[in-house]
């Protein structure tokens, strides 16, 4: 992959994921979704592993939408079981490998045990891994529209308070009311299972991102898949809407 200095520098800094086809997988198999996002949840870690390997330094996964409400009442509490085993099991090891695991969304919907897990495992690692190696950010109830409309009271309530200067807005006065205020916004985003759609995905934040489609089902995107999108990225040339000089 990268072999030398000139290379690295063109390592993506934060890559974003759509996981998609985690319900195509369990289908294929004659088994309930349940099934597949419960294979999609143990390949969230072996991902996160390559992207540590490759010195990635933000990992941005879509682990539940704000159009996942729409799901049936049993999936989703499939959804909100493998998050609760996820951040219990998965705590030692993302500390022992010193990753910072963070959330954007608002979880104040989810299931009460479910935020308490989040809050707890958060916690852990902010006061354990000071100087991550890479930061998991889980998109939990995450939706482009949701962060813009909490934002947007936010940022309401500061001009109403005259804490922002009205004449002062730029784009990262914009950024800052946003949930990844403190994130470099993605270089790369991938999605898996042939949808190519963002589905209300970080819309703004990607604005000058590289975007990556491939087939494979999200339990299937292997940490050689995962590499063949870090390659295709490297070769990109990225203008961010200027010229080569
Ligand atoms: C999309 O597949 C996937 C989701 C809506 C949820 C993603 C969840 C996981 C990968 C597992 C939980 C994550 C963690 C971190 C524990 P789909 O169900 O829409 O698949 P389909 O399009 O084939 O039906």
């Amino acid at each position: 992959m990268a072999e030398n200095i000139d290379e690295m520098r063109k390592i993506p800094c934060h890559v974003a994921i759509i996981m998609d086809g985690n319900g195509r997988w369990a289908k294929a198999r004659n088994k309930e979704r349940a099934f597949g996002h419960r294979a999609g949840s143990e390949n969230v870690i072996k991902v996160v592993e390559a992207a540590c390997d490759l010195g990635i330094k933000y990992i941005t996964l879509y682990a539940f939408s704000t159009e996942n409400w729409k799901r049936p009442q049993s999936e989703k509490k499939a959804l909100f079981s493998l998050l609760n085993e996820f951040y219990k099991k998965e705590i030692k090891r993302l500390i022992k490998n010193n990753i910072l695991i963070k959330h954007i969304g608002d979880i104040s919907l989810f299931p009460k045990k479910t935020q308490d897990i989040i809050a707890a495992a958060e916690a852990e690692t902010l006061v354990k891994c000071s100087d991550p190696i890479i930061t998991v950010i889980l998109a939990l109830n995450y939706g482009s529209f949701d962060e813009l409309r909490r934002g947007l009271i936010s940022f309401s309530h500061d001009i109403k308070n005259n804490i922002l200067d009205i004449d002062n807005i730029n784009n990262e006065t914009i950024f800052n009311y946003l949930d990844t205020k403190d994130v470099p916004s993605p270089d790369l985003l991938i999605r898996t299972s042939g949808e190519c759609r963002l589905s209300n995905f970080l819309l703004l934040q990607i604005a000058y991102s590289e975007l990556y489609f491939t087939n494979t089902l999200w339990p299937d995107f292997s940490k050689e898949e995962f590499s063949k999108s870090i390659t295709s990225y490297m070769k990109r040339d990225r203008r961010y809407g200027g010229i080569d000089l």
